[in-house]
């Protein structure tokens, strides 16, 4: 299977900086779009040393009015069409519908839906009729089919991508293309302690525990870029997640139960 190009947003942190590293492994070209520069730069370099492609960085504010469009047309001009598009680049913001700024909330569904169906579209529709393979991975969350507390545009942001997957499915199974929509629980990114950790109960056991279920984000980029390759579609990180998910659906007010324990 030849892939030559992936362009990936949110690439100067987290799961998008791995699943560079990841792609650089397997020697493909690499677009790194993300707002810092300096961080892009050091992305970039440590990339550079992983693959035989190049590595190029984009600098911009996807929250920007037609900012993705921009990403997709400076990249098909300067670097080429992409046969991997990774839409990762999001805003966490948790906090109490009542309570949030109503921007906070329009931030949040235009990075976290609007951007990566803007891009995912582009991608779509230059690869409708390609007889090469192309993969399209969308990081949604765990957030978008569970009880997540004080996640209301967080979640929704995320369900949406999930709804996109199902709503295109009947129509990409025409193409070649592979979309892989990505459902990961908690990474261990920083958000534990700044979003989780100060709204569930008191219990320092209780925060020890769940800090412990932070996936490291270089196990899990490691895993969506190998499962990809093999057509996996709704992807469930980790493994017993997926059990998880599955008692869900037939106890959707499990989730619900669970979190009234432990959340404040
Ligand atoms: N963390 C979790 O526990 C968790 C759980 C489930 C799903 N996820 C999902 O996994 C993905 C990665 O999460 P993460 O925790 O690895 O993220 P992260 O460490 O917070 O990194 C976010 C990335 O998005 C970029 N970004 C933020 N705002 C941007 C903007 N306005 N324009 C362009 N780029 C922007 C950041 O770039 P700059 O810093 O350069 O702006 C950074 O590269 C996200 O889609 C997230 O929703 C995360």
């Amino acid at each position: 299977m030849m892939v030559r190009l992936a362009l990936i947003t949110g690439a100067s942190a987290g799961l998008g900086e791995q699943l560079a590293y990841e792609f650089a492994r397997r020697h493909l070209n690499l677009v790194l779009v993300g707002r810092q520069r300096t961080k892009l730069e050091r992305v970039a370099r440590q990339a550079a040393r992983l693959t035989r492609g190049k590595v190029a960085i984009l600098a911009v504010d996807l929250l920007e009015e037609g900012q993705a469009q921009f990403v997709w047309q400076r990249c098909v001009q300067h670097c080429g069409v992409p046969d991997v598009l990774v839409n990762s680049a999001a805003l966490s913001g948790f906090g109490t519908v009542a309570q949030q700024p109503q921007t906070a909330g329009q931030r949040i569904l235009r990075l976290n839906t609007l951007v990566p169906l803007t891009l995912s579209q582009y991608f779509i529709r230059m690869h409708q009729h390609d007889p090469a393979a192309s993969f399209l991975i969308n990081i949604a969350s765990a957030g978008a089919e569970l009880t997540l507390p004080y996640s209301a545009f967080h979640s929704a942001s995320k369900a949406a991508l999930l709804g996109f997957a199902r709503g295109s499915q009947f129509e990409l199974a025409r193409t070649r293309i592979h979309l892989v929509t990505v459902l990961p629980t908690l990474l261990n990114t920083g958000h534990f302690a700044q979003v989780i950790a100060p709204d569930l109960k008191p219990w320092p056991l209780l925060v020890k525990l769940v800090a412990k279920q932070q996936l490291a984000p270089k196990k899990v980029a490691r895993k969506i870029v190998r499962r990809t390759f093999h057509d996996a579609k709704i992807l469930r990180l980790p493994l017993p997640y997926q059990m998880v998910a599955n008692v869900n659906q037939i106890l959707p007010d499990l989730s619900y139960r669970l979190s009234r324990l432990i959340y404040q």
